[in-house]
């Protein structure tokens, strides 16, 4: 009898065991494939006489879905017992370590300049990057045909019929001229800034880089006064032990001019590589504004008088971490900034 065999199987099914996944996929065609138990026992049920289809009906439809569920509980059961069977977490195990990224070397050697400078009372000024002839070069003292004007090293932005062209700066002592045009002294101002030169990219050179210009103007000022800000700004920045010499130079705004090297931070004067074995590092230019730069800007050169100094920031950071490639500053390479990161 068909009603007999259905009961029976609904029993037997009840105690239906698979420990792996084979087993259990076993189960699943002996009973529910394709000519498995269940299609085989619907064919049976259709020869049925009428009049007994609605009571074996309702228990074939039981069979069914009873099977259908011990599969699915026998596959939940298995994947606890899995999940059960993974080695538990070690409690005990200290955390991960949380990595922050990076402040680009570029930055904190900005920032330290900054301090430092602040100490002595400077505030920070900025400018414009996209800057016109005026405040880079006419009002600086540079002649017209000056080479530094020339296409070679400028990018230009647009030519103007009065001469006044629009350029990307390309140093930062035309915030000097911006400064002085809107305030008068005293004035002590560090500008930190983006500028831009038409140079090939190499590892000594770079189409962009970075600038801080000093600028102090008051009344008396003196050589003097500039080479002990100087000195002050180095032992803070590299060291009490560092040493500097002036030697003269020529910058056009600036007048008498002077090239400032420190002692050399690797070896610490005594000659290596990094300092071509003379001892000494060229960091920055400085000097005596010109009259000419006070009077362009709206100062009385009779009354007052002042120095101003530029350095680059690549250069400073190269030497404060030893950094051979000034590509490196700007490829965002996380192997190279990684070095700079720190962790918690
Ligand atoms: N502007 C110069 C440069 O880009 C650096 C410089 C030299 C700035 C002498 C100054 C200075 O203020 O007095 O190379």
């Amino acid at each position: 009898m068909l009603q007999d065999t259905i009961k029976q199987k609904l029993e037997e099914i009840k105690i239906l065991k698979a420990s792996t996944k084979e087993e259990l996929e076993k189960i699943r065609i002996e009973y529910l494939g394709k000519k498995g138990l269940i299609n085989d026992l619907f064919a049976q049920f259709k020869e049925l006489p009428n009049e007994q289809k609605k009571d074996v009906g309702a228990i074939l439809n039981e069979l069914k879905n009873s099977i259908q569920q011990k599969i699915e509980s026998l596959r939940e059961a298995m994947a606890q017992k899995q999940e059960e069977s993974k080695p538990k977490e070690d409690l005990t195990k200290p955390a991960d370590l949380l990595s922050l990224g990076s402040i680009h070397p570029l930055t904190t050697v900005r920032k330290e300049i900054i301090d430092i400078f602040s100490h002595l009372g400077y505030t920070v000024a900025e400018g414009p990057e996209i800057e016109d002839d005026w405040h880079v070069f006419s009002a600086l003292n540079f002649p017209p045909e000056h080479p530094a004007r020339d296409m070679q090293d400028t990018f230009f932005v647009e030519n103007r019929e009065d001469q006044n062209n629009i350029l990307l700066r390309t140093h930062t002592s035309s915030v000097q001229v911006r400064t002085m045009e809107h305030t008068q002294p005293p004035i002590r101002i560090i500008a930190p800034g983006r500028v831009f030169r038409n140079e090939a990219i190499s590892a000594r050179a770079h189409c962009i880089f970075h600038q801080v210009e000093g600028l102090y103007i008051d009344k008396g000022v003196s050589f003097a006064d500039l080479k002990q800000t100087l000195l002050y700004f180095v032992k803070e920045m590299f060291g009490a032990g560092t040493q500097i010499r002036l030697r003269p130079s020529y910058f056009p705004f600036t007048e008498p001019s002077a090239e400032m090297d420190i002692s050399c931070t690797i070896c610490g004067g005594k000659g290596c590589n990094i300092c071509k074995h003379t001892g000494w590092l060229e960091i920055l230019g400085c000097g005596m504004v010109d009259p000419n730069v006070l009077k362009a800007s709206g100062i009385d050169p009779d009354v007052y008088s002042g120095f101003a100094f530029g350095m680059g920031v690549e250069r400073i950071a190269m030497l404060k971490y030893d950094v051979k490639d000034l590509r490196q500053y700007f490829e965002n390479d996380v192997r190279f900034l990684n070095q700079f990161a720190s962790t918690i």
